[in-house]
């Protein structure tokens, strides 16, 4: 009976095996090499990602050049005498002219506060506050002081020894308590005149604890996905709404008191999400753009202007007989990043600290461009880059859609340039995703390599504030990435857009990763990105069910990618059904029947989850043990990573 009942069982188990789903991986088909770029991350400077997020600068406005000089700050009058006048020296001081000029005759009774970027997010920890000042009358101090939202006073220092002569003078502030949305206060006592420039307040703990530095949490979430490339610092922004207001890489560099205020382009973009307190001091800027890239070990990829303002706003192209400075620029900019430190370019970069080049290869030049006046200053710039520097390579943009007759000029007239990249955008919704998972399979394998420079799924609409980061829309992201992994001899580099928001100040919606001033979480969207860029091995391998590649069948979508270096196994599977499955694996030319391999599962059964400040994980990976040969089942709505050495 016993050996009847073994038997049966056997025969069963038999059966479920032959009914199963069976997934060959190809381990003895080595495909094409995965680029080292191929996901990388998009920065811009929307939604107060540079100012008022990565830039750790706490207070705004700090050097009163806003339009509005005191845009930010706030008189304190408690009864005692004060004046303030904002004066300009628009000649002598053409990049920083404004600084604010205080007569006091008071007792700690008159002063300025600064709200910071909605709110000043202060933690019991150190601070380091620094002013330019000189005093011309009198004898005046100043009390430096944190001030929590509730009034309390976090932590206070006084600057007793002011000069006639402009001094930068700095304190350390330690923070009794925590504060999200606290303010900086200085109090002027005495009698006399002094001139403030320059207020800045930096959290000592920065990244790499860099002075006046970039916020340590938010690299952190950057390192972690150890991206292959950064594209910065757009986007939009690179174009402008007009060309004055185009982004100028060489107002961005050098001392970063002298670094130009200009208007974000995200201020008046969107009447539903107006930001009238969005400006660009530069205190990130391309310098430490370059640097960021270096630290977390990614390629830096600049977007340069082309000589066009965005087509969506103001249109404005730069006459053709002028565009030689745009493309001196960009000369420049190779100078800056590669060029000897003997070189003008060169060596303020070693002045500015790195004597080291920052070994830039690729450099994009226009954002989303379209038509023939863009294919025009394309190859101005294309004829004197190439001549100049053959080993940069040269993005250009197929335009602002995914398709259409915009997109098919694009890719005629830049094939026939013979560009070496072109930088694709899909903002759609999640359904497009899940379509597009073949979307590669067929591209011509000639030409340009494929940039999918921008993309991310819409929950309901482009540019709607309704969009979520939901689990539905990450999980159709991860389904259409299986289709850029599985044609990595066409794509070499990919990036989710935009990449950061602030809780309190976003102009655009979904977001990679979202802060507000204390506290940050990456979203599922970027457990995807994470889940890819930190599993990309060096070689496709075939995946297939019957012959046939998984993009879409029965909900599974399906990549594979072998590591020679680690000498691991990756299969990247995606189940947008609603139902679990299960199947077997076969990997042909590896020894990996009964191996133990691991599987990282990201899944949730409620396709709107979302992630957020108080759960920050709520949707994150999650690691399990699975048996090759054995049946392995999948959630439903699950995005899966089988690693086997
Ligand atoms: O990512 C937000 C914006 O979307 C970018 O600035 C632009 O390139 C695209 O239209």
């Amino acid at each position: 009976m016993k050996k009847y009942l073994l038997s049966l069982f056997l025969l069963f188990s038999f059966c479920f095996l032959l009914a199963q789903k069976k997934l060959i991986v190809h381990a003895d088909k080595i495909g094409a090499q995965v680029s080292p770029t191929m996901w990388g991350i998009f920065f811009e400077d929307i939604n107060f990602a540079a100012d008022g997020g990565l830039y750790a600068e706490l207070v705004k406005n700090r050097s009163f050049e806003f339009p509005m000089p005191l845009m930010g700050w706030k008189e304190i009058k408690k009864g005692g005498n004060g004046k303030l006048l904002i004066i300009n020296l628009e000649n002598e001081k053409p990049q920083n002219p404004r600084y604010a000029n205080i007569k006091v005759d008071a007792a700690n009774n008159y002063g300025i506060s600064n709200e910071g970027f909605r709110g000043i997010g202060i933690k019991s920890e150190a601070y380091n506050f620094s002013v330019l000042a000189r005093k011309t009358e009198g004898d005046v101090q100043m009390t430096v002081e944190l001030i929590s939202s509730s009034g309390k006073k976090l932590a206070t220092g006084s600057i007793n020894n002011l000069t006639p002569d402009w001094n930068e003078y700095k304190l350390s502030l330690l923070s009794s308590d925590t504060s999200l949305k606290g303010s900086l206060q200085i109090l002027f006592s005495g009698k006399g005149i002094v001139d403030i420039d320059v207020v800045s307040l930096f959290p000592q703990n920065t990244w790499k604890n860099r002075s006046k530095g970039l916020r340590a949490d938010l690299v952190q979430l950057l390192a972690d996905m150890k991206p292959g490339f950064i594209r910065f610092p757009g986007g939009c922004i690179v174009e402008g709404r007009d060309l004055t207001n185009r982004y100028q890489w060489k107002e961005t560099v050098g001392a970063t008191d002298a670094r130009k205020v200009l208007m974000n382009r995200w201020n008046v973009e969107f009447r539903h999400r107006p930001a009238p307190d969005y400006f660009q001091t530069f205190g990130l800027g391309f310098f430490e753009y370059f640097q960021l890239s270096e630290d977390i070990g990614a390629e830096p990829l600049p977007i340069l202007n082309c000589g066009m303002a965005c087509q969506y706003n103001s249109g404005e192209v730069v006459a053709l007989n002028e565009i030689d400075p745009y493309i001196q620029d960009a000369l420049d900019l190779i100078e800056f990043a590669n060029g000897n430190t003997t070189t003008k370019w060169g060596k303020l970069r070693a002045d500015m600290g790195h004597p080291q080049p920052f070994n830039l290869k690729s450099i994009g030049i226009g954002n989303e461009q379209w038509d023939e006046q863009y294919v025009e200053r394309f190859a101005a710039f294309e004829k004197v880059l190439k001549a100049k520097h053959p080993e940069i390579k040269l993005a250009a943009a197929a335009g602002p859609s995914a398709d259409g007759p915009r997109f098919d000029y694009a890719w005629k007239e830049f094939r026939k340039l013979n560009v070496d990249l072109i930088d694709e955008h899909y903002y759609q919704e999640p359904d497009w995703f899940l379509k597009n998972a073949h979307r590669y399979d067929n591209y011509d394998r000639t030409g340009p390599k494929v940039f999918a420079g921008e993309y991310a799924a819409q929950s309901r609409g482009i540019a709607n504030s309704e969009n979520r980061n939901n689990w539905q829309c990450a999980l159709a992201e991860a389904a259409f990435m299986t289709g850029l992994e599985r044609n990595a001899d066409v794509v070499t580099m990919s990036s989710y857009a935009p990449l950061f928001a602030h809780v309190d100040a976003w102009q655009w919606t979904p977001d990679l990763i979202w802060f507000d001033n204390l506290r940050s979480y990456g979203t599922p969207n970027y457990y995807v990105q994470k889940l890819f860029a930190t599993n990309k091995g060096t070689h496709v391998v075939p995946v297939m069910e019957n012959g046939v590649v998984l993009a879409g069948k029965d909900s599974l979508y399906a990549s594979a990618v072998m590591d020679k270096n680690k000498k691991e196994m990756i299969i990247k599977i995606v189940n947008s059904s609603s139902s679990p499955t299960s199947f077997v694996l076969d990997i042909k030319g590896m020894k990996a029947a009964n191996k133990e391999a691991t599987m990282q599962v990201l899944s949730s059964s409620d396709k709107l989850a979302v992630n957020s400040l108080d759960n920050p994980q709520s949707l994150a990976p999650v690691e399990k043990k699975i048996v090759i040969n054995k049946s392995i089942s999948l959630q439903p709505l699950s995005f899966n990573v089988i690693k086997i050495q």
